[in-house]
């Protein structure tokens, strides 16, 4: 593929717009050599954009620590996950989509690729992938939502499927832990809501074997092989 092409595809502008930067000379190889619009894209090689390393090509993730008050979504009329990466990646083709979804009101690890096969990984319930959420509740844990969530007989409101068996651990009154094998509309809220509670924050620490970490609320970084391969070696579910 041209770089020309490449660099349209990665949300860098329009052809017209990336030619221009062609021209203005801002495409350049490692050592600072002027690249050409109808050069042939060579992925061995590192090219610069502005002096700045150009975003991966297609085939990539990341992983974003979401704060509240954001919606997983490209056109919602309030702030977006998009909106804590940079513009362009609104624009790449193949699209950056997210794994999944979190609430505008939770927090926590969310996972975005433009690779759909590597999504298609990641919730397929056959990869069995845990989620693991930090919960804060309104009212103290009466002690048997560990035995009911683990069950495999819970059936939430307006569904006739019961859940999956979950694991809870209790940090305190009005803490807890957690862990996911499946993922439904709201699932964490609607199953406190059916033993009789209310959650007041909920915050996703894990996916899979891949921890959050010290990312800060609103910043991400690319996922890299060993990343990958961690986020597959999982606990199996209970
Ligand atoms: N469960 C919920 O209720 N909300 C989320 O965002 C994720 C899981």
């Amino acid at each position: 593929m041209k770089i020309l092409k490449l660099l349209a595809n990665l949300g860098y502008g329009s052809r017209k717009q990336v030619m221009a930067m062609f021209r203005d000379g801002a495409v350049t190889d490692a050592q600072g050599e002027v690249m050409y619009a109808d050069d042939e894209f060579d992925p061995t090689m590192t090219l610069l954009v502005d002096g700045e390393p150009m975003d991966p090509a297609p085939g990539f993730a990341i992983m974003l620590n979401k704060p509240i008050g954001y919606t997983c979504s490209t056109k919602d009329v309030g702030k977006l996950v998009y909106d804590l990466l940079p513009p362009r990646f609104k624009h790449r083709s193949p699209n950056l989509s997210t794994v999944g979804r979190l609430d505008k009101d939770t927090s926590g690890m969310l996972l975005m690729t433009d690779d759909g096969q590597l999504l298609h990984r990641i919730v397929s319930p056959k990869n069995h992938l845990p989620k693991i959420y930090q919960v804060t509740l309104d009212r103290p844990l009466n002690g048997n939502e560990a035995a009911v969530f683990a069950s495999g007989t819970l059936v939430l409101e307006s569904e006739t499927e019961a859940l999956k068996p979950a694991k809870l651990e209790i940090i305190d009154d009005t803490h807890a832990e957690l862990t996911l094998w499946e993922g439904r509309y709201h699932q964490v809220r609607r199953m406190f809501a059916a033993v009789g509670n209310h959650v007041t924050a909920l915050h996703r620490t894990k996916t899979g074997g891949l921890e959050l970490g010290d990312l800060a609320d609103g910043q991400w970084r690319f996922l890299d092989e060993v990343d990958l391969t961690t986020l597959f070696e999982a606990p199996d579910a209970i």
